[in-house]
């Protein structure tokens, strides 16, 4: 609980007042009598305090901190307890730095596999996205340390951000774009939010009152502050206005002066300015730092980085169990990014890592390195290529080193393509030739093309690994750690099968999600389309059985058990996933979507039982006309598996703790569906009112399916009389 009230900002001057609602500078908060000045500082993946040249681009450096994995790794250990660990080493960097507010992490949805950010995001699916960012959050502000969750809400491209709208349905904003920020708010109760460069709908998110406060505030209940993303205000007094509290960063005195006049000209009630310098001052107040914490454990953050990235990585493809690598061959390790690695993303959430471990570092004592190829161009290189090639064919495994260069992703742009730079491609089919013994490790942001994936029998996703990639990488690839990441987005085939595709980027002014629901598997999987790795794929050097699935339903929720077994002969983890598909509602709706996921740890040979509870939201969809989720009793199959794809149990049953399906008979209700839902009202109505049996022959002719698709207002068509259907209605509804 915070002490500042009301009172105290009162007491203050209006020029006081004026200078909390903005940036003292890059980085700070201001000060007024009695509070000190706060700094704030980039995440999401490690501490990016600046000292003396600021920007939020990450274009000078930072001081000296742990570089943990990207969130897109991050998410893909599925792994609530490993986020927790992850936001309470960020929250004690940041304390020790004398920093406030982390802001980060970043939880817009990865729509397009070309937004510039994907690697600083959590997931296409907004329960993957929340539930890695609620422990995330709850982790940094377990340490005193406030977070700033961020882009609020659908800044889900770089090119054109501050300015493009973001056009989308209400039902899609609700169920996709925003769930993840709604659980955040909710179960973690960060201390800011952060909102978006871009507009939704046509209305800048900085002067966007439904966003701000109709929906954040009054309907989510959150009673932090709301401070702009870097430069994302265009009009001071209306973002005020409309629930914004913090400008950033500051723009000096002429941001105060702009603020006092509006005060004193009557465009500014002082009453909105005194509720947003409050919550400036009771974010100082409940986050600040006392300095008593003046250094931290980098080692032990190393280490933790290196666990964290161990718990992420995905083996993607693993025949005839080419990995782990055997400890007598003679491995050779090809490819630059193994000396030069991508372990972190560009822009903002750029760290000046403590301790790179490279993949070379790494390697094995007698394994070899070839370069292969040059990171930074495209043009193939004969005579770095020629070495790659007889390294390969003297030795009994490849492992080459794969991925996109810095120069193609980052924040501030989108990217143009997914394939990898042609020199990697044409390098790679030479090596296969060469020795078909190759694993490709991957360093890369996000989606990428795999044309030669049938090519290579081993495949491993490593994302941008963070400073301690090498070892984490060895760890997977010799199987000192067995793999038990789980990807958090979907690789298609080809960039052109993403529902986005058309139409992403194309349109300077406004991106328009046509796709609506269909994001990411929720596309792939209705359409039943194939993808080079489904959502939520991820091997391991064991294997699991599931069994036993039992559903049952008391009078508040459901519960969901099965037994799971690793049959292998190592320990392992297995992301159990349960996705649920609506079959009652009468909408639009994706086959089935996540509700739930648990990380399990099994000896081999061991079992355990697992039961989760569902929700009842987890039945629901956003009803637009109500304003409310609604969950409609009646059918639902669930579905748990080991990813979208690899669906092992599976069972249909009857969703009772909703709302009923109502059946209200207008002159608009088709006869199909009249007759397919009779209750008992609308079957006495049909016997009183004889047109049951003036129906009957119609509906057992040649023209049924005509007639079923005819509403009752029309169905003079078949001779009867608007009266009679009148009187249908109303016993039918009384
Ligand atoms: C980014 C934010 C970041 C801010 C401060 C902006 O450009 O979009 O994510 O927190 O800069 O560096």
């Amino acid at each position: 609980m915070t002490k500042v009230d009301l009172k105290f900002v009162d007491g203050l001057t209006l020029e006081e007042k004026a200078s909390l609602v903005t940036g003292h500078d890059f980085w700070f908060t201001a000060a007024v009598p009695g509070f000190k000045k706060m700094m704030m500082t980039d995440g999401p993946s490690g501490l990016r305090k600046q000292s003396n040249a600021a920007d939020a681009l990450g274009l000078n450096n930072s001081v000296d901190a742990v570089c943990f994995p990207c969130s897109a790794l991050t998410a893909s250990s599925f792994d609530d307890d490993c986020l927790l660990k992850l936001g309470k080493h960020l929250g004690l960097a940041a304390k020790a730095e004398n920093v406030g507010v982390l802001l980060g992490p970043g939880v817009n949805i990865k729509r397009s596999p070309l937004a510039g950010r994907n690697f600083e995001y959590f997931s296409e699916d907004p329960l993957l996205a929340g539930r890695m960012a609620t422990a995330y959050v709850k982790g940094v502000q377990s340490q005193g340390i406030g977070v700033s969750v961020k882009h609020f809400a659908l800044n889900n491209r770089e090119n054109q951000r501050f300015t493009s709208s973001s056009n989308v349905d209400e039902r899609t904003m609700r169920e996709i774009y925003l769930s993840q920020f709604e659980r955040v708010v909710k179960e973690a109760h960060p201390a800011t939010i952060m909102c978006s460069y871009n507009k939704i709908n046509g209305t800048l998110n900085s002067q966007n009152q439904r966003l701000l406060t109709g929906i954040l505030r009054d309907e989510w209940g959150f009673d932090g502050l709301v401070m702009s993303d870097w430069g994302a205000v265009a009009d001071h007094v209306a973002a005020l206005k409309a629930g914004l509290d913090l400008e950033m960063p500051g723009n000096g005195q002429s941001s105060v002066d702009e603020i006092v006049q509006a005060v004193e000209e009557g465009r500014l009630d002082e009453g909105t300015l005194n509720r947003s310098a409050l919550r400036v001052l009771q974010m100082v107040e409940r986050w600040h730092t006392d300095g008593t914490t003046k250094s931290y454990d980098k080692e032990e953050q190393h280490d933790f980085a290196r666990q964290a990235a161990d718990d992420g990585i995905v083996l993607m493809k693993n025949d005839e169990q080419e990995l782990p690598l055997n400890g007598n061959d003679k491995i050779a390790v090809i490819g630059e990014l193994a000396e030069h690695p991508r372990y972190q993303g560009a822009g903002s959430s750029h760290v000046n890592a403590h301790q790179l471990v490279t993949p070379l570092d790494a390697m094995p004592d007698d394994a070899t390195y070839a370069q292969g190829y040059q990171l930074d161009v495209d043009e193939e290189d004969g005579q770095l290529e020629q070495e790659a090639v007889d390294l390969a064919k003297t030795s009994q495994h490849v492992v080459f080193f794969a991925g996109f260069p810095a120069s193609m992703e980052s924040e501030g742009f989108d990217k143009t393509t997914i394939d990898l730079p042609a020199n990697q491609t044409t390098l790679l089919k030479k090596v296969v030739q060469a020795n078909r013994h190759v694993t490709v490790v991957l360093q890369n942001g996000s989606v990428v093309a795999m044309p030669w994936a049938d090519q290579v029998p081993a495949i491993v996703e490593t994302y941008l690994a963070g400073e301690a990639v090498g070892d984490a990488t060895w760890d997977i690839l010799t199987g000192k750690v067995n793999p038990s990441g789980k990807l958090c987005e979907t690789f298609p085939i080809k960039l052109e099968d993403n529902p986005t595709y058309p139409t992403f980027g194309q349109d300077k002014a406004n991106e328009n999600y046509h796709e609506g629901l269909m994001v990411g598997y929720r596309y792939y999987d209705t359409k039943k389309m194939p993808v080079r790795f489904p959502f939520g794929h991820g091997l391991s050097y064991t294997s699991f059985e599931y069994s036993d699935l039992q559903i049952k339903q008391d009078n508040r929720q459901v519960s969901v058990s099965f037994s799971l077994t690793n049959t292998g002969k190592v320990a392992g983890k297995e992301v159990a996933q349960i996705y649920v598909g609506n079959q009652v509602s009468a909408i639009e709706k994706p086959a089935k979507e996540l509700r739930d996921f648990i990380k399990v740890s099994l000896k081999p040979g061991e079992s355990k039982q697992i039961t989760r509870v569902l929700p009842r939201r987890a039945f629901a969809w956003y009803n637009e006309n109500k304003e409310s989720w609604q969950a409609d009793n009646g059918q639902y199959e669930i579905f748990v598996g080991s990813s979208v794809e690899d669906i092992r149990l599976q069972q249909q049953f009857d969703y009772k703790l909703g709302t009923p399906v109502q059946v209200q008979l207008t002159s608009e209700t088709y006869v199909g569906d009249m007759m397919a839902h009779q209750t008992p009202a609308i079957k006495r109505a049909l016997q009183e009112t004889g047109l049951g049996e003036k129906l009957k022959p119609i509906l057992n002719s040649d023209s049924a399916a005509i007639f079923a698709n005819i509403p009752l207002r029309s169905l003079v068509m078949g001779g009867i009389s608007t009266d009679d259907v009148k009187k249908l209605i109303r016993l039918a509804n009384a």
